[in-house]
C-alpha cells in the first residue's frame, strides 16, 4: 500500500497555508491527499496542518474472496435495521467483483456494491458504513469510487433504491421516477422484506463519460 511517511507529510505541510488558500481550505482545516496504486487501491491521508495531531488514513480496494463474510455480516446488521437489502454469502461471493471496501487500521470500515444493470445504468448497492466510522465522508468516499467505476467503464447514469435521501442528495443524485426504470432493476426486490410495496426512494446521477472528458481535456 503506497502510504505516505509522515515526513513528507510534514514536508508538505512548511507550505500548507499557501496550498490550502489555492485550494479553498480554512486555516487549520485538514487535508486529504490521495494516492492510487498500480492495483487501484486507493489511499486517502487526512494531514492535520498544525503538529501533533494525529494521522488518519483510510484505504479504499477490491476485497479478496475470503472477505465476503465480513461483507455479509455488515450488510445484514444493517439490513436486519430495515435500511438496506440483505445479502447471502453465494450472492456476496457471486458478485465479489460489485464490491468495493474501505479499511482503516486492517479493518473493514464500510462497503458498497456497484452493479451493471444495463448499458447505459449502473446501480449502488449495499453501501455501509460501521457506526463508529460515520461522518468522516467514508460513505461519500466508497461512492465517489463507484462513479469513477462507472465513468471508466463508460456508464452515463449510476441510481440507487435508498432510505438516505439527504446523502446522496449531497453527492448531486436526484430523485427520479420508478415508472422510468427498467424492469431489470426490479429482480432482486423479490429478497426485499418489503416487497411488492417498495419505500425506498429512487434517486439518478447523470455523468459525463471519462472519454469525453478526456477528449475535452486535450482540445483545451
Ligand atoms: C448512509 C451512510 C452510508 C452514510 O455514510 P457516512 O460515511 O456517515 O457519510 P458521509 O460522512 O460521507 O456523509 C456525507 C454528507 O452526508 C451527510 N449525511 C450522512 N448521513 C446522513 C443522514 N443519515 N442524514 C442526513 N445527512 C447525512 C453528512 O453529514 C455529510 O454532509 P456534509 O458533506 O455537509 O458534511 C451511513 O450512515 C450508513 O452506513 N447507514 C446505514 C446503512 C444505510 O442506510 N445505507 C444506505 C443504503 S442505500
Amino acid at each position: 500500500m503506497g502510504s505516505l511517511g509522515s515526513d513528507d507529510i510534514f514536508s508538505r505541510m512548511n507550505d500548507s497555508a499557501a496550498a490550502a488558500s489555492i485550494k479553498g481550505l480554512r486555516e487549520n482545516e485538514p487535508e486529504d491527499i490521495e494516492k492510487t496504486d498500480r492495483r487501484g487501491r486507493v489511499t486517502i491521508t487526512t494531514v492535520p496542518r498544525k503538529r501533533g495531531t494525529a494521522l488518519k488514513e483510510i484505504t479504499l480496494r477490491k476485497p479478496t474472496i475470503g472477505e465476503a463474510p465480513a461483507i455479509v455480516e455488515l450488510v445484514n446488521r444493517f439490513a436486519k435495521q430495515g435500511r438496506m437489502l440483505p445479502r447471502a454469502l453465494v450472492d456476496v461471493c457471486e458478485r465479489i467483483r460489485d464490491f468495493t471496501i474501505c479499511e482503516s487500521n486492517g479493518h473493514m470500515i464500510g462497503c458498497v456494491a456497484f452493479h451493471i444493470l444495463w448499458k447505459d445504468l449502473g446501480e449502488i448497492r449495499s453501501l455501509a458504513v460501521t457506526e463508529h466510522a460515520r461522518r468522516q465522508r467514508v460513505g461519500s468516499r466508497l461512492v465517489e469510487y463507484c462513479l469513477q467505476e462507472a465513468q471508466t467503464l463508460g456508464i452515463t447514469r449510476v441510481l440507487t433504491l435508498t432510505y438516505e435521501c439527504k446523502f446522496f442528495g449531497k453527492l448531486r443524485f436526484r430523485k427520479c421516477s420508478k415508472e422510468t426504470l427498467p424492469q431489470k432493476v426490479w429482480k432482486d426486490c423479490i429478497n426485499c422484506p418489503h416487497f411488492p410495496n417498495c419505500n425506498e426512494t429512487a434517486m439518478l446521477l447523470h455523468l459525463e463519460p471519462a472519454y469525453t472528458q478526456r477528449t475535452k481535456r486535450r482540445r483545451l
